[in-house]
């Protein structure tokens, strides 16, 4: 027996699930559903099948002839969660489980009306990247055990589900509404998802569509008319769309991610909605997903920065051929600028700053930070700069037609790389990226003449005429470089003029209140406060509460602002939050 991935219990020796039928009845009065789940096996099967799971509440499991199976939780592991070992008697194609997620499941959250636009309806949904899948359903939990599947979803009638699936029916009957959806390509199990609430939808394009609550979906449709084009941009950088639509669903405002590249119906948080389509990159970054990550996928949470890294850069590309070469640097000057501040997230850690991560008994969520993304971004930025952009393209066309609908290591990648651009990757100085932590030598900068603008303004004055032509992008790098702790009657001069505290740019908005927060700037904290209670986008919370808990006069306050917002913050994000808050002494 072998282990294929230390996120998983899943047994290279034991029988293989390739599909899945799922049946949930969604109940928000107790927060639970009741489920069962077929499991089809690639053959007629035998013998023990440990499946991963956490949390869920078994009742009986079945063959195909409907006989009772003998199954229990061998193990429970804090990361991993509960080994479910099912023995297999006669050769059976099939298993059937029956059970039930509680309120707890670490895939859902659970919003009460309140939590809405409309607060008058409850909302359900699930976030199952990395190792979170296994609390709504116990399956092979690991990237490399694509399924396919077809659920039927039993709602309240008054609402109405989404999969990212392709729908099949809907019928209702004595106040229930079931649903059904098919899901042919297969997927890596952290892209099962779903959500449950009053939703609207408008289409964008022949392929596109946005869902959302029905008070923010003609915003959403307007931030995100463009979207049809990106797709054909898409396609025509990296080849064929294979996921039939590209729809997107705008959450309610403590979805923990900007965005989540569940195929066919990516989620994004509603802080994208800046009336100006200036955030449009995170769509194109879940679109760019479509072809990496959702087809080609890491093998285990070890190399994610395969599925970030080729993310960000084809992101970029996407930008680039959309927005023009000065917005691709832009983009790339701030990704830099998180970088650095990631490498400080981890000082304790630096093994964790390298692109290929050892993970034993590491929580991927605990892993979780900028450097895959941005660190992967410059390693393949570096190698396009040494190659020339034809022949990197060619390398990229060949990784997405070698490796679709399956799973690659780092050493595939290097395998391809060595075999297609011989001496590129030491050229430059890929081990450094690789298996060392920190920022290598040598690594890309970016270049370009609005970037310089704005870099030459820091530690200078602020020239309000320069500043008054800032995009979007322009003001996060400013901002962000902005030198701290900031002068009080600066602060006070530039809200004057730009009212920064009333940004209706989410990322504009948190830069600006993360500035004033790390200064001490007591005028911005109501508005901080609110933003807080508000918003559970994981992006915010984080530098947010670090530099109130940072500064002396508002440690205690930041402590005793989570214990309010705390229970409406998704439960990574009260984890997350928790921890940071311990770790700079706000106790
Ligand atoms: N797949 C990620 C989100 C994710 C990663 C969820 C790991 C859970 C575990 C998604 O594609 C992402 O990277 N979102 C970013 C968007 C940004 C890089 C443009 C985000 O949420 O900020
Ligand atoms: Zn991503």
């Amino acid at each position: 027996m072998a282990r294929i991935d230390p996120h998983s219990f899943t047994d290279d020796a034991q029988p293989r699930v390739r599909s899945v039928d799922w049946d949930a009845r969604v109940q928000f009065s107790s927060r639970t559903i009741r489920a069962t789940a077929r499991l089809f096996f690639e053959a007629s099967a035998t013998g023990p099948v440990d499946l991963d799971s956490r949390g869920l509440a078994v009742h009986w499991v079945t063959d195909d002839a409907g006989v009772k199976l003998p199954w229990s939780f061998e193990e429970t592991d804090a990361v991993l969660g509960d080994r479910l070992r099912i023995d297999l008697g006669a050769p059976t194609a099939s298993i059937l489980v029956c059970y039930d997620v509680g309120p707890e499941a670490s895939a859902l959250q659970w919003l009460t009306p309140e939590q809405t636009s409309g607060k008058s309806a409850p909302f359900l949904f699930s976030q199952c990247q990395a190792i979170h899948a296994r609390s709504v359903l116990p399956l092979q939990d690991t990237p490399s055990r694509r399924i396919t599947f077809n659920a039927t979803l039993h709602v309240p009638a008054d609402l109405r589900g989404l999969m990212a699936a392709e729908p099949v029916s809907r019928e209702e009957n004595d106040g229930v509404a079931s649903e059904m959806w098919r899901m042919p390509q297969p997927i890596p199990p952290y892209l099962f998802a779903f959500a449950v609430g009053r939703l609207d939808a408008r289409d964008i394009g022949a392929r596109t569509r946005v869902y959302a609550e029905p008070e923010v979906v003609d915003a959403a449709a307007w931030e995100f008319a463009e979207v049809d084009a990106m797709l054909a941009a898409g396609e025509k950088l990296f080849g064929p769309y294979d996921w039939d639509r590209f729809d997107i669903l705008v959450m309610p405002p403590s979805f923990p991610y900007g965005g989540m590249e569940n195929p066919r119906l990516t989620f994004v948080t509603p802080t994208l909605l800046a009336k100006d389509r200036s955030l449009a990159n995170v769509v194109a970054h879940e679109l760019a997903h479509s072809w990496t990550g959702n087809l080609v996928t890491n093998a285990t949470a070890e190399h994610f920065w395969l599925n970030e890294g080729f993310t960000v850069y084809a992101e970029r590309r996407m930008i680039e051929a959309m927005e023009g070469i000065e917005a691709r640097e832009l983009h790339a000057a701030l990704g830099r600028d998180t970088l650095i501040k990631a490498f400080e997230q981890f000082d304790g850690k630096p093994e964790l700053t390298c692109l290929r991560t050892h993970l034993h008994g590491v929580d991927p969520d605990e892993a979780f930070s900028s450097v895959p993304y941005e660190k992967g971004y410059l390693l393949l930025r570096a190698l396009e700069e040494q190659v020339g952009r034809e022949r990197f393209d060619a390398l990229l066309a060949n990784y997405i037609r070698t490796f679709r609908f399956g799973t690659v290591t780092t050493d595939d990648f290097v395998k391809l790389c060595e075999t297609q651009l011989p001496g590129a990757l030491n050229a430059v100085g890929a081990p450094a990226y690789l298996n060392a932590p920190g920022l290598p030598p040598n690594a890309p900068e970016a270049r370009s003449e609005r970037l310089a603008r704005v870099q030459a303004m820091q530690g200078k004055a602020p020239d309000v005429e320069a500043l008054a032509t800032f995009d979007a992008t322009e003001w996060q790098l400013y901002l962000e470089n902005h030198s701290r702790p900031a002068a009080w009657d600066g602060l006070e001069r530039l809200d004057a003029r730009f009212d920064l505290t009333h940004s209706e740019n989410a990322e504009i908005l948190v830069s600006w209140l993360t500035l004033c927060a790390a200064s001490g700037y007591a005028p911005a904290l109501p508005r901080t406060w609110e933003v807080l209670g508000r918003i559970g986008r994981m992006k915010y919370l984080r530098p947010l509460y670090q530099a109130l808990a940072k500064e002396q006069s508002t440690r205690n306050e930041a402590r005793a602002a989570f214990n309010r917002f705390r229970a409406g913050y998704h439960p990574i994000a009260q984890q997350v939050v928790d921890a940071l808050l311990t770790k700079l002494g706000a106790a």
